[in-house]
């Protein structure tokens, strides 16, 4: 088990945005899938920083997420197709048919997952995946019960984050709010995975992530049982271990 723990935020950022670095040069075809939220904008920003600094060819890259907002535009803010695209898409040089997202919309969300990942298939396959922890052991938008067995659907989210989009973006009620996200035993596909996770509020969930039973309950401990898994973490994360 790789367990890197680093002093402070800023590294970090700098540890995880150079990971990615890392993979964009040592395979020009990457596939790259990203998470969104507090942990990962910086060290988005810090990978355009670099790439933009820098002269390696990132037109044949293929940028992606492991989840997505379901029943907004995705336009808006909190969209994680518009997170990536304002923190990292926007600035580094891709194509744009290399930037996909499974879908905030559709009439048929199976079939879109469906797509989705077969599209990633054609393309290989995801070579590196970033993913952030739920303070309740949620990866993606799979909160814990999920089954390990789950491949690309849409489900509940926190109801503090669908509070706050329901809020933001004016959803009434009646229409459902959700996350479209990749399943558990999509993500163990991943050849490789970076869990990034900073803060002190995410202490007891790295804790039991590493050291807890391996339970649908606590969904990322599913990844002890990945090949190749590194866990980022910063000082307080680390605290509990
Ligand atoms: C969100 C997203 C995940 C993200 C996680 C951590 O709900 N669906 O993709 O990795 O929770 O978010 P944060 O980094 O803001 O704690």
């Amino acid at each position: 088990m790789k367990i890197t723990i680093v002093d402070n935020e800023q590294i970090f950022d700098e540890t995880a945005a150079w990971r990615i670095v890392n993979q964009m040069v040592s395979k020009k075809d990457s596939v790259i899938c990203l998470s969104t939220g507090r942990t990962t904008g910086n060290m988005h920003r810090r990978v355009a920083e670099i790439c933009k600094a820098s002269s390696f060819d990132t037109s044949r890259l293929t940028i992606t997420g492991v989840d997505e907002v379901v029943n907004v535009p995705r336009e808006y803010s909190g969209a994680c197709y518009t997170m990536l695209w304002n923190e990292i898409v926007k600035d580094i040089d891709i194509k744009e048919e290399n930037f996909i997202m499974l879908p905030t919309i559709s009439d048929d969300f199976d079939k879109a997952c469906k797509e989705f990942l077969e599209e990633l298939g054609r393309r290989g396959g995801i070579d590196l995946l970033i993913l952030g922890l739920g303070e309740n052991g949620h990866l993606g938008f799979n909160q814990p019960g999920t089954s390990f067995d789950s491949s690309a659907w849409v489900t509940k989210m926190n109801e503090e984050l669908e509070e706050r989009i329901r809020r933001e973006t004016q959803t009434p009620q009646e229409v459902m709010l959700g996350g479209v996200t990749l399943g558990l035993k999509d993500i163990m596909q991943a050849r490789k995975i970076i869990l990034v996770a900073k803060g002190a509020n995410k202490a007891e969930s790295v804790k039991k992530m590493l050291r807890g039973p391996l339970t649908e309950a606590h969904p990322a401990s599913i990844l002890r049982l990945h090949p190749d898994c590194e866990y980022l973490l910063d000082k307080a994360a680390a605290a509990e271990l």
